[in-house]
């Protein structure tokens, strides 16, 4: 085959001006729905698995699309799958980690091939535009080269330690646990995927898989990546159906090692809790939300501040851990800046995110779409909508980018998770109080900071409690980190471990240590 012209496009990609991306692009999303509506199996110990019941998936871009069927897994599916990945991993851990290094670089390198038809079945699945659909495939292959180049960096992870005398050899050697358990969020169901399955499985450990139920078909997609890329059987295994059911069965198992989750905070601590009640301690790395603020000086940028805050309160229809929910902004320039960011909200186009010309795409479900008119009536009541704040076409779940003002500030929603496009401004005219809010929060992701003054981007730095710092990003004021350019982890209940995918401490999680003295 020829190698085909790559294209890079990263969440900080604000527009890009070259028409073949742009044909490619359209000309995926039409051969796909020229061709869809087929049924996609399961994948335990490398063959595909068929159940008696399927869900369909139904894109949010307009609700009467069936763009596939997936299995309804059972519990015992999500044994077999256990089984699969305990059999395959003796002989995949003793795999030299050069040969593993091959494989997953060559599953990046098919990501990348594919990039166009996993982006267009992305958008249609989860409601992306193309940048952000594009986007998250990218970044797929760049996490799993990223935890790859970690392999490499560090010899294996296997270290020389001092000696106590020449007889001696020590060494430091970290090692696979085993059977390692992936569950993934809907919002990026490529990166928040491949990200965690390709660091288990570099460092020597086995996958089970479950994606959102929402987001199966992009997990298949993987899944074929992984399998074509040459991935011994057992060693990756994909299941899909009820959290209650699949997903409660592979976080109960004796038989996981590890676990990897990404989504809420609630359903993340009732994992934590559950996977330590077993008869050792075991790692559990957990990735759970946000509520990240911005705070904007008197001395900043307003432009850019209104175009960073834009951008990261309504990309991906603000359903991003990383979304910017909540505006500090200085009383002198409140005014001013709202003006600027209601007039770039206004820009906004909502609508089918396959369309160029829509840079919202719709909630990814019905759920989301009643909660968002709940959250609007509550702070109608309680404060102003000054922009947006209804529902629009009801051919798909789409919603107006929302900015509300004066809510008062014991209001829950300052505190609550909402996962919407709902953005809440604030002004204050003492800086370590703005500061004191932004941090009163469980979560600790993300956070942005506008101003042109040295010393407050040091002092935003020294005081804020969050694991990604933004400082007058205008392509995003809290959200778009990218493996290599970012090193990604929460704090506080944004994270169990601090490290998430992209980090440059990740794969290590994925290894327990062992020191090896050997004397002559
Ligand atoms: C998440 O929202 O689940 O920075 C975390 C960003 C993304 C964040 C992923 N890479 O926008």
């Amino acid at each position: 085959m020829t190698q085909e012209r790559r294209f890079k496009v990263t969440y900080s990609t604000l527009a890009s001006p070259d028409p073949e991306l742009h044909e490619r692009y359209d000309q995926a999303v039409a051969d796909f729905r020229a061709d869809m509506g087929h049924t996609y199996p399961m994948f335990i110990n490398g063959e595909e698995r068929f159940t008696d019941k399927t869900f369909a998936k139904n894109s949010p871009t307009d609700t009467s699309m069936v763009m596939g069927y997936f299995q309804m897994g059972t519990a015992e599916d999500a044994n077999d799958a256990i089984a699969a990945a305990k059999a395959a991993f003796p002989a995949w851990r003793d795999t030299p980690w050069q040969e593993r290094v091959d494989i997953l670089r060559r599953a990046a390198d098919l990501i990348s091939d594919r990039l166009f038809k996993m982006g267009a079945i992305m958008s249609l699945e989860v409601g992306k535009n193309r940048l952000e659909a594009l986007g998250d495939v990218e970044e797929t292959a760049d996490l799993i080269r990223y935890n790859c180049d970690a392999m490499e960096a560090n010899n294996g992870f296997s270290k020389p330690l001092k000696n106590e005398s020449d007889k001696h050899h020590n060494r430091s050697v970290l090692k696979p646990y085993g059977v390692w358990v992936v569950i993934s969020p809907f919002n990026f169901p490529g990166a928040l995927a491949g990200g965690p399955s390709s660091a288990a499985m570099v460092a020597g450990n086995t996958v089970v898989f479950k994606p959102a139920t929402d987001t199966a078909f992009t997990g298949w997609l993987l899944t074929e990546a992984f399998r074509d890329a040459g991935v011994p059987a057992g060693v990756f295994n994909f299941v899909t159906g009820g959290g209650r059911s699949v997903g409660q069965t592979l976080v109960d198992h004796p038989d996981v090692a590890g676990i990897t989750f990404t989504g809420s905070y609630d359903v993340g601590m009732n994992i934590i809790r559950t996977f330590a009640g077993g008869k050792f301690p075991r790692p559990c790395v957990a990735e759970m939300g946000g509520k990240n603020p911005t705070i904007i000086s008197n001395k900043a940028d307003l432009d850019k501040a209104a175009q960073g805050a834009m951008r990261s309160a309504f990309g991906l229809q603000g359903q991003k851990c990383s979304a910017l929910s909540r505006i500090y902004v200085h009383k002198d320039v409140k005014d001013e800046f709202m003006k600027k960011l209601v007039e770039q909200t206004a820009k906004i186009n909502v609508g089918d995110p396959t369309d160029l010309n829509n840079w919202m795409g719709p909630v990814i479900n019905e759920s989301a779409y009643k909660d968002y008119q709940g959250f609007v009536e509550d702070l109608r009541q309680h404060g102003d909508i000054v922009f947006g704040g209804k529902t629009l076409d009801d051919k798909g779940y789409y919603v107006a980018p929302t900015i509300a003002d004066n809510v008062p500030e014991d209001h829950a929603l300052w505190k609550q998770e909402m996962f919407l496009p709902i953005v809440m401004v604030e002004a204050f005219d003492d800086f370590d109080a703005a500061m004191k809010k932004a941090n009163d929060v469980e979560y600790g992701l993300t956070a942005g900071f506008f101003s042109e003054d040295e010393d407050e981007i040091q002092w935003f730095l020294d005081n804020i409690e969050a694991g990604v710092l933004y400082v007058n990003r205008g392509s995003g004021a809290t959200t778009g980190a990218w493996p290599g350019y970012q090193s990604f982890g929460g704090w506080k209940g944004s994270g169990s471990t601090g490290k998430a995918a992209g980090s440059f401490y990740y794969v290590q999680q994925y290894m327990k240590e062992q020191s090896q003295t050997v004397v002559d």
